[in-house]
């Protein structure tokens, strides 16, 4: 027995230095972990357990038959994240690049099974020069197998990818089904086809980090979700995620652990609110003020920041929180910012997370860009996303909402369950010059004084309309509420809606307008 388990931790330990000492040297040469090393700053300490470490390649063409390192090339099994379950999978790049074979493929689909069938996420830890060259379609075939699972996965466990060297080719499409992408300065890419590629089909000239870096698909493209500014702190950032998300679409989010005070007030809250209507204010004051304290996880904080989205607890609670962001473009409804939002909506709505809307909205950016970029079926989906979400969804309407994005923001019309406004809110079909331009045009022209003609309009469209009073008294909000309060009617509101119970009318799919 001792000389087979001789053998056995010999095996062992050449499964564990993957493509050689030099390949690990020249790894950590370019500032990058080892696959191994990752998965250890990633999970609780020793809960990492692996699977498959002793399976080597088929194949034999190229030279290959000379070469079967066990593990070929990525490192699969469980481990645990704050005392939880999650699979995981980690190329190594020291192994034919991190480049994906039959059975490279096999192992990743495996664990991402049994991620589903345990109802477990799964984190992809992505570095890899593609399809194995030498396999051909055996490999291609890999790639298939595993965007089927990330599909058929997709709503059930949550699903995380971090870039952290090349992602090139067909292969970005793996990352780019499951739920968020993390990326790291300087090594990692994102890219359909690299800069020689580019340089001969369109001779546009650009660098590695210009076309597909962690910066470009987080604030550019919007692929990413998170740029990161060193390997260890994207791993770090993964595991924060899970404070806020929970293991499977059947299970609740995880509660958090902090200590704040649920009835506590918010003085402050009383003077974020400039007096003037256009003039801006910053709304993740207002959301820092109302979390359980520092219990914030923004999301896609680079792009689009018309829109701000992100995790919160409230209360214990988990909550996905959408707020405008009159900071920026005044808050303005967007291609990029509805598309931002409608995405993190349906996430929270697959995995039971309710959704807190902060609103203050002049309405949809007007343009020619944006008509001609499809603003239509783009601002559709954010409503879709809202019309179609049954978990609890909470609004607070903190100065304007105006026109159609009155309606999209969680609206009580399209199932908003608890919806209350500021005493600063001006709900209107838009704002009080546009209207009374519109209807006084000609009154306005022909006024002896046209600027106190126009004065006196607006003064009475603001008294009429400017105001939550009108939508109150239809019932379309459910109360008028002092700033201060917002913490702890949100978390009350909450708790009344723990156990909603909501469904669509049954059908395969719907048809989100793409
Ligand atoms: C087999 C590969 C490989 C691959 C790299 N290697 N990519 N082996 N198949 N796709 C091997 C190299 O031969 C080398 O082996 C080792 O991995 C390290 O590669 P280097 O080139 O030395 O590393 P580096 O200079 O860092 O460059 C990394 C790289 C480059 C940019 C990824 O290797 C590269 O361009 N590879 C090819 C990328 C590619 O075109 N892949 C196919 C994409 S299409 P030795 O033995 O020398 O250490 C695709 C389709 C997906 O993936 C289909 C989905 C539908």
């Amino acid at each position: 027995m001792r000389e087979k388990l001789d053998e056995l931790a010999r095996r062992r330990a050449e499964a564990e230095v993957g493509g050689g000492v030099d390949r690990i040297a020249a790894q950590h040469d370019k500032g990058k972990l080892t696959a191994r090393e990752r998965l250890d700053a990633l999970l609780d300490e020793g809960s990492f357990v692996e699977l498959d470490a002793f399976v080597t390649h088929r194949a034999h063409d190229f030279g290959l038959d000379r070469t079967r390192p066990y593990g070929d090339g990525v490192v699969t099994g469980h481990g645990r994240i704050d005392g939880r379950l999650v699979y995981v999978f980690s190329q190594d790049f020291t192994v034919f690049g991190g480049s994906l074979s039959e059975t490279h493929a096999a192992k990743i689909c495996k664990v991402m099974d049994l991620a589903v069938r345990n109802g477990a996420p799964v984190i992809g830890l992505n570095d890899s020069g593609g399809a194995r060259i030498q396999e051909g379609v055996v490999s291609l075939g890999g790639y298939a197998d595993i965007f089927l699972r990330n599909t058929l996965a997709s709503g059930v466990v949550p699903q995380v990818s971090a870039i952290l060297g090349p992602c090139a080719g067909g292969a970005v499409y793996s990352p780019a089904i499951t739920d968020f992408i993390y990326m790291v300065r300087g090594t990692s890419y994102m890219f359909v086809t690299g800069p020689n590629v580019v340089k001969t089909v369109t001779h546009e000239d650009v660098t590695m980090e210009q076309l597909g870096g962690a910066d470009t698909h987080a604030a550019t493209s919007g692929v990413a979700h998170f740029a990161c500014a060193s390997e260890l702190e994207c791993l770090q950032r993964i595991r924060e995620l899970f404070r806020y998300v929970p293991s499977n679409n059947m299970a609740d989010p995880p509660r958090g652990a902090g200590t704040d005070p649920r009835t506590r007030r918010d003085e402050a809250l009383l003077d974020v609110v400039p007096d003037h209507p256009s003039k801006p204010y910053d709304i993740l004051e207002v959301i820092h003020r109302v979390v359980d304290d520092g219990s914030w996880y923004e999301v896609q904080p680079d792009y689009a920041g018309n829109i701000v989205v992100g995790f919160a607890h409230l209360g214990g609670h988990s909550v996905g929180i959408v707020a405008n962001q009159p900071a920026v473009l005044a808050g303005v409804l967007d291609i990029n910012a509805s598309a931002k939002a409608a995405r993190f909506i349906r996430f929270c709505d697959a995995f039971n997370i309710p959704i807190v809307t902060f609103e203050d909205v002049p309405g949809f950016l007007p343009g020619v860009a944006q008509e001609h970029g499809g603003i239509i079926k783009h601002g559709a989906k954010l409503l879709y996303a809202y019309c179609e979400a049954t978990v609890p969804k909470l609004t607070v309407i903190t100065r304007k909402a105006y026109g159609g994005a009155y309606d999209v923001m969680s609206s009580k019309h399209i199932r908003g369950d608890w919806n209350v406004a500021w005493p600063t809110a001006e709900i209107a079909v838009m704002g009080p010059k546009g209207a009374v331009e519109v209807l006084f045009r000609r009154e306005i022209a022909e006024a002896a004084d046209p600027v106190a003609a126009t004065d006196a309009r607006v003064a009475e469209y603001t008294a009429k309309f400017a105001n939550p009073y009108v939508a109150a008294s239809r019932g379309y909000i459910d109360d008028i509420i002092d700033p201060r309060d917002t913490r702890p009617r949100l978390i009350d509101a909450l708790e009344t809606l723990q156990g909603k119970r909501d469904r669509n009318p049954p059908k395969k799919h719907g048809n989100i307008p793409l």
